[in-house]
């Protein structure tokens, strides 16, 4: 019933960093060139939830866009735009906070990292985060949602509030999207801590590689990035209880577009002094072209704006029918 169609964001609050390319950036590209009708967002609605300086935004908004771009997002077959210039995003939201239980947001393990013990200082917002994510899906009635895995728990909501609208208004209207997560990376971990997310939140520069980071910076940081004295094992069950030599494997394995696996075929009994210098090559020849032409692509802001402004045209187009659809099946 429903055409294959696939939408997914990013936040423009900081450097895009490793973690959100080999996560969820890649997987757009791909998407896009397997030629199925991508939509690609960037969540700045998502991203005042917490404190962002206007000027920043601004900056980070172009920046993420130019990004997009440089790793591959092509304007012409993708959409791609800016949520707060698609007013239906803020509009289904609403719509979607009175179908959305407080209970389903209260579990929501995002909710509870973020906010920790500090919950009655966080922004109204930062809870009904979920929601405004459903909404951003459902309004384009898409059908996969590549992520990574820590947004599984947002997408599985999502499909619980489509099914809830659908009960509730007798109707088969919202699609119950999927979750596409895939491959050796769907995890980055910090550079400094293999128990945290690599996200460009964190404080720590250096536990992150920023898609903005020169070669140089790149091969500092994975030289200096924590790990355990013990050379690379021969097999998988070898990295059980070493989380910072799992989460090196694993980037190199999804830079090298190769399984973990074969990537211990070649460094398994190689020591960090070895596999690190390979690492920080084989992410700089990844990485230079991109942050190369994203230098290039922030030259002209002015066009960056008017890719951004045309694919909010594009997205309003597919948004709108399906916003009004909705005001009338509630009984507006
Ligand atoms: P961040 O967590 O860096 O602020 P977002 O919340 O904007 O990033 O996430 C954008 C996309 O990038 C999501 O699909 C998310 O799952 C993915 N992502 C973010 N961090 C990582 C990571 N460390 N490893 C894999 N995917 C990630
Ligand atoms: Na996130």
């Amino acid at each position: 019933k429903f055409k294959r169609r696939i939408f997914s964001g990013i936040q423009p609050s900081g450097n895009l960093t490793l973690g959100n390319y080999l996560g969820a950036l890649r997987r757009f590209v791909e998407k896009q060139d397997e030629g199925i009708e991508t939509i690609y967002c960037l969540v700045d609605l998502h991203a005042i939830t917490v404190w962002q300086d206007p000027d920043a935004l601004r900056h980070q908004t172009r920046e993420a866009a130019a990004g997009f771009i440089a790793a591959g997002i092509d304007p012409e077959r993708s959409i791609l735009f800016n949520q707060s210039q698609v007013g239906g995003h803020a509009e289904l939201a609403w719509l979607m906070n009175c179908v959305a239980r407080m209970g389903w947001m209260n579990r929501m393990t995002q909710w509870k990292d973020k906010a920790g013990k500090n919950a009655e200082k966080a922004s109204l917002g930062l809870f009904a985060y979920p929601s405004l994510m459903a909404a951003d899906i459902l309004l384009y009635h898409a059908t996969e949602v590549p992520v990574g895995e820590d947004q599984k728990q947002h997408v599985e909501l999502t499909r619980d509030i489509a099914a809830k609208f659908n009960h509730d208004y007798k109707v088969d209207f919202f699609p119950q999207p999927d979750s596409v997560i895939e491959g050796a990376a769907t995890r980055v971990m910090s550079l400094r801590d293999g128990t945290k997310k690599m996200s460009k939140s964190d404080p720590s520069d250096a536990s992150r590689i920023n898609l903005t980071d020169s070669p140089d910076a790149i091969a500092k940081k994975i030289r200096k990035a924590v790990t355990d004295p013990e050379p690379l094992p021969e097999t998988l069950e070898g990295l059980e209880g070493r989380a910072e030599a799992r989460n090196l494997v694993n980037i190199y394995a999804a830079l090298a577009g190769k399984t973990p696996a074969e990537v211990l075929g070649e460094y398994g009994g190689e020591g960090f002094g070895k596999f690190k210098p390979a690492l920080a090559d084989l992410a700089v020849s990844v990485m230079e072209p991109i942050n190369a032409e994203m230098n290039r692509l922030m030259q002209d802001p002015a066009e960056i704006d008017r890719i951004l402004g045309r694919g909010a045209e594009q997205a309003d187009a597919i948004a709108r029918p399906i916003l009004e659809k909705t005001y009338e099946i509630m009984g507006m």
